[in-house]
C-alpha cells in the first residue's frame, strides 16, 4: 500500500489487521505485505458467494462512490470494477478519455482535482503512463487504486490470480508457477512476480530472449528459454498477451514464428502436470499465444479468473473505502 491516509490506533490494528488497510491506496503488489495479500485474498473469500445469490448485492458501502477513471481501454477491469461496487451498494461512475475534457486538453491532475471536488470515496484509475497512479494518490484525499499503469504493475489483476490458484491448489507457497510470452511489455508479469514469489511460489518466466526484462535477476525468479522444456515442472502456466500496443515491433520474425515456439497449444500441453492450471489475464490473442482448444480446455481456469475478479474487487473496495467497522 501506497502512503498512509488514515488508519486506526495500533491497539485497534493488532484486534482488526484489515483495519490497516482502510484508507489507503493500491498502487502496486510491490507495496503490499503477505499479511496485506491474505486479508485481501481470504476478504475476497468471503465475498464470493454474494455473487451467486438471486440478489447480488450487500449493503456494506451503501452511500459511498467510486469512479472508474479509464484512459486505456478495458473490458474485465472496468466491468467488474463496476460490479463490485454495485454489488457492494456503492455508486459507480465512469469516465474515459473519449467522454471527458481530457480531449479538450484539461490536464491530469486538473481532471482529478475536479473529480475529487465531487467528493468520491475511492478513485480507480486505469493509464498507459506509468506511475500515473502514484501521482493522483499523492494529490487525492480517497484512496486510488492502480488498475493498470502502462508497463509498471496490475496489482488487482495479480490478486485475482492469486486467489484463482490458492482456490484451485489450496496453497501458494511451495507452487511452480511460469509466467510466458511478452515479460517485457507486461505489468500483469511484474505484478504475479512480485506476488506469487511474496507468498513463497517459485516463479519461472520464459519468451522471446527479446522480451525478457533487464531486471530479471535481481527480480527473484528464473529466466528460461524454452516453454516447452519448462512445461513438465509446472503446477501453473500463465500465457501474456503480445503487447502490440506497446511495443515498436522487430522482437520477433512473425507471429507464426512467435506462435511455434512461444505459443501453448495441446501437443505441447501433452508434457504438462495431469493438473495443471492454465491462466490468462485476458484479453486472448487465440492461435498466438494460445490455442483456442487450450483456452477452452479442461485445464484452462481463464474464466474463473475473470469471476473471481469481481470478488477480489469487492474485497478491495470494502479494505480501503471504509466497510470495515
Ligand atoms: N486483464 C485485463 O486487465 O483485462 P482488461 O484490459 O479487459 O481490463
Amino acid at each position: 500500500m501506497a502512503d498512509e491516509k488514515s488508519r486506526g490506533s495500533d491497539q485497534e490494528l493488532a484486534e482488526r489487521p484489515a483495519r490497516r488497510l482502510a484508507g489507503k491506496d493500491l498502487l502496486g503488489i510491490q507495496g503490499l505485505s503477505v499479511s496485506d495479500i491474505e486479508i485481501i485474498l481470504d476478504t475476497a473469500e468471503s465475498f464470493k458467494e454474494v455473487s451467486t445469490r438471486e440478489i447480488k448485492k450487500v449493503p456494506t458501502l451503501r452511500g459511498k462512490t467510486i469512479i472508474n477513471f479509464f484512459f486505456e481501454a478495458s473490458t474485465r477491469t472496468r466491468t467488474s470494477f463496476e460490479i463490485a461496487a454495485k454489488r457492494l451498494s456503492a455508486d459507480a461512475v465512469n469516465i474515459s478519455t473519449s467522454g471527458s475534457s481530457l480531449v479538450k486538453g484539461e490536464t491530469l491532475i486538473d481532471t482529478a482535482k475536479n473529480l475529487e471536488a465531487m467528493n468520491p470515496d475511492c478513485i480507480v484509475l486505469r493509464h498507459s503512463a506509468a506511475g500515473a497512479p502514484h501521482l493522483l494518490a499523492r494529490l487525492m484525499r480517497v484512496p486510488v487504486i492502480n488498475a493498470g499503469d502502462g508497463a509498471n504493475e496490475h496489482p488487482t489483476q495479480a490478486l485475482l490470480d492469486m486467489f484463482t490458484v490458492r482456490e484451485k491448489k489450496g496453497k501458494l507457497a511451495g507452487l511452480k508457477v511460469a509466467i510466458a510470452g511478452d515479460v517485457l511489455h507486461s505489468r500483469v508479469a511484474r505484478s504475479n512476480i512480485y506476488g506469487f514469489t511474496k507468498v513463497g511460489a517459485e516463479v519461472h518466466l520464459t519468451g522471446p530472449p527479446t522480451m525478457k526484462p533487464p531486471e530479471v535477476e535481481g527480480l527473484g525468479v528464473q529466466w528460461h528459454n524454452s516453454l516447452r522444456e519448462l512445461i513438465p515442472e509446472m503446477d501453473v502456466i500463465m500465457m501474456l498477451r503480445i503487447q502490440l500496443e506497446r511495443q515498436g515491433g522487430g522482437f520477433f520474425p512473425t507471429l507464426r514464428e512467435y506462435s511455434r515456439f512461444f505459443g501453448l497449444n495441446l501437443e505441447a500441453l501433452k508434457k504438462a502436470k495431469p493438473d495443471v492450471l492454465i491462466m490468462h489475464p485476458g484479453p486472448m490473442n487465440r492461435g498466438v499465444e494460445i490455442s483456442p482448444e487450450v483456452a477452452d480446455g479442461p485445464y484452462s481456469v481463464i474464466l474463473e479468473q475473470v469471476t473471481n475478479g469481481v470478488a477480489v474487487r469487492m474485497a478491495l473496495l470494502y479494505l480501503l473505502v471504509g466497510g470495515v467497522e
